[in-house]
């Protein structure tokens, strides 16, 4: 009798582990059918100066926008992740040196990875976040990669990018915004400049930033992954509504709330918002404010 009970558990449970690991088969093999596929958009032009304020303005939006907090202080690449269950994930190297972008990198190619998420051939770009970068004006786009193709080259190669069980199944039910490339609205003209004008607009031209872990109503949610502090809402519904302009000023540049909470750069980079100017914050400021 006991036996047969234990027989049949056996059954069960091996039904069960054979049921999930068909079901994780079907997903890898999705998600790698949707990384192989080859993608082509009609060519976009943009016109790249390389003056001084053009090159200090790139350098800036690098620091706000950041792509050192994936492509390494020197934007020489760095491995972002690398374990068993998500996977190895590197950043690029964005300088000529050995292990960089080719020789023959061009403009065109840029654009291409910023606007739409693809390389050169046409292949999606893992976990880089042009769904955000799309939404550059071409000023800044522009801007950003006169900056990038004056950075020293540096050697650095970097092992290939192998995803691991976690990242196949967070990006199966969208958790993780693996393929940029299909969160983008390609047909979308770009915007020629953002406002200058310090307010809500310019604010919520910057918060674009800020959508990808509070959402995109900025309103928070859960956890980012297992272990990190849930997402908090960063309207006037949530604690923001209640500081100063001072005090979200303070906030973001010392990564210290008016409650005393030291904020872990890691899970909220208020390293990279320390470096907006005055102004932007104000903005940004102006903008969650105005949001209910
Ligand atoms: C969340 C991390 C992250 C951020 C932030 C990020 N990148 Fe990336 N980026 C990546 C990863 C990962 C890759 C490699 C994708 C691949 O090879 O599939 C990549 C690839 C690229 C490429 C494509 C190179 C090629 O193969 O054609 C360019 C260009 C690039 N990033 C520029 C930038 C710039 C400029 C910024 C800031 C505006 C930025 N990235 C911000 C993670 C990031
Ligand atoms: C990589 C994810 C990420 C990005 C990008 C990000 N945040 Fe956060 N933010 C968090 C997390 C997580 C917390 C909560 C941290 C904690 O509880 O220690 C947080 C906390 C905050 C807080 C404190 C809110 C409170 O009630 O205490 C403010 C303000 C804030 N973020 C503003 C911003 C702004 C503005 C931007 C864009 C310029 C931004 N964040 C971009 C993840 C992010």
């Amino acid at each position: 009798m006991r036996r047969r009970i234990f027989k049949w558990t056996g059954i069960i449970l091996l039904s069960i582990v054979a049921l999930f690991a068909a079901g994780y088969g079907i997903i890898a093999i999705n998600i790698n059918n949707r990384s192989a596929k080859f993608y082509r958009f009609e060519r976009k032009i943009l016109d790249i100066k390389q003056d001084s304020l053009t090159l200090s303005k790139g350098k800036h939006l690098v620091a706000i926008k950041g792509c050192q907090d994936c492509h390494g202080k020197d934007l020489a690449g760095k491995i972002m992740i690398n374990d068993g269950a998500v996977g190895r994930i590197s950043a690029t190297n964005l300088t000529k040196g050995k292990g960089g972008l080719p020789i023959d990198y061009n403009d065109q190619d840029w654009i291409t990875a910023l606007r739409h998420g693809v390389d050169r051939n046409g292949r999606p770009l893992i976990l880089m976040p042009s769904h955000e970068t799309t939404l550059l004006s071409e000023h800044d786009m522009a801007a950003i990669i006169a900056y990038c193709k004056n950075i020293p080259a540096v050697t650095n190669e970097l092992p290939p990018i192998e995803l691991g069980p976690v990242a196949n199944v967070m990006s199966f039910f969208d958790k993780m915004p693996l393929l940029s490339v299909e969160k983008i609205d390609h047909a979308k003209p770009m915007i020629i400049q953002a406002d200058t004008v310090v307010g809500v607009k310019q604010g919520e031209y910057l918060a674009v930033s800020c959508s990808g872990c509070h959402r995109a109503d900025f309103k928070g949610g859960d956890p980012l992954a297992p272990g990190l502090p849930p997402v908090p809402d960063i309207t006037s519904g949530g604690n923001l509504g209640k500081w100063t302009q001072q005090q979200f000023l303070q906030t973001l540049r010392t990564g210290k709330t008016p409650a005393g909470h030291q904020m872990s750069n890691a899970d909220m980079p208020w390293q990279m918002t320390a470096q907006y100017s005055d102004d932007e914050l104000v903005s940004l400021y102006e903008f969650f404010q105005s949001k209910i």
